[in-house]
């Protein structure tokens, strides 16, 4: 079954393919209307079970405009309002939904949980976020950094300032699979899991511990961050003194390559992890990379489907 659960299992060859089928569909609709079908609406008839036990902008808008997009539809639930948050398995949960659509999107707290919906489940499930990781986003900031670079991502250097989060351990995982350099500034206290680096390091990829964050930003390509709290997270008063020196500032900016691209996957907490000169400057992608989430939920979709 394919499911999409994380990068590194999808090896190099999907993970390009996704990329470049999510460039190639951004590029045929321009000028479209957001809503509208693509030409060979690939998906007519299938319908996505979007779940979320967490909250969502992003994810939830752009997984229901990518099925609409691709010519099917979404139905979108909160764990709360459904019967699995009041002691419904998930394993019975998979069986039901795959009698249902066609492909499942969850996002969760423990990982454990989306590799059981996965595990029962006959249809193709995609992580939309757990506490572990966060592949989707990933592959939107690759798309993002490719749009603005206008060259593969394989030859950037990315510097990773803030906390060793879900998004950070997919970002690590992306750096084994493209081949770039990616040079992680965090403090130790939040490291990432160190099996993401070995992984993606016995592929290739070059992952460096910079704890310094403007020896980690110099000369970079990318400059990307993340909330200091992400969801679920308890100690909030400990992580904020323990981060604080990560912050991406203009200083940090400065020590960047002079085009160097600034990613922060949203929300961002303003005056924590990024000063707003730095995410409303010239150098932010934020927003395209925000919208390229639909380009590259579609291209994933397709790949789950088979018809990639
Ligand atoms: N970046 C991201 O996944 O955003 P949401 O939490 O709004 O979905
Ligand atoms: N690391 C953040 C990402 C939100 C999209 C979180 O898990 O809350």
């Amino acid at each position: 079954m394919p499911h999409f659960l994380d990068l590194e299992p999808l090896g190099p060859e999907a993970v390009r393919k996704i990329v470049d089928e999510a460039h190639r569909r951004k590029a045929a609709r321009a000028g479209r209307p957001k809503g509208g079908a693509d030409d060979d609406a690939p998906l007519d008839g299938h319908v996505l079970a979007s779940i979320f036990e967490k909250t969502s902008t992003r994810t939830r808008l752009s997984f229901e405009m990518a099925m609409r997009q691709l010519g099917g539809s979404a139905i979108t639930m909160a764990t709360g309002d459904m019967q699995i948050g009041i002691g419904e398995t998930i394993e019975d949960t998979a069986r039901v939904l795959s009698r249902f659509v066609d492909v499942v999107q969850l996002r969760t707290d423990r990982h454990d949980k989306l590799l059981r919906l996965a595990e029962k489940a006959d249809v193709p499930v995609i992580n939309g976020l757990t506490d572990d990781s966060h592949p989707c986003q990933i592959l939107a900031d690759v798309m993002t950094v490719e749009e603005r670079r206008g060259a593969p991502v394989e030859t950037a250097v990315w510097a990773w300032l803030g906390d060793g989060n879900n998004v950070c351990q997919s970002l690590i995982e992306a750096a084994g699979l493209f081949g770039f350099t990616l040079r992680l500034s965090v403090p130790a206290a939040y490291d990432p899991d160190p099996a993401y680096a070995a992984a993606a390091e016995a592929r290739g990829g070059k992952i460096d511990v910079v704890r310094n964050p403007l020896e980690a930003a110099h000369g970079a390509d990318v400059v990307v961050t993340d909330t200091w709290v992400s969801m679920g997270d308890k100690d909030r008063n400990r992580r904020l003194v323990a981060l604080s020196p990560y912050q991406v500032t203009e200083e940090v900016m400065a020590a960047a390559a002079p085009d160097a691209t600034f990613l922060h996957c949203l929300p961002a907490h303003r005056g924590e992890e990024v000063v707003d000169a730095v995410i409303d400057g010239p150098n932010s992608a934020v927003f395209d990379e925000a919208e390229n989430r639909v380009h590259a939920q579609k291209a994933i979709l397709l790949w789950c489907l088979g018809k990639l």
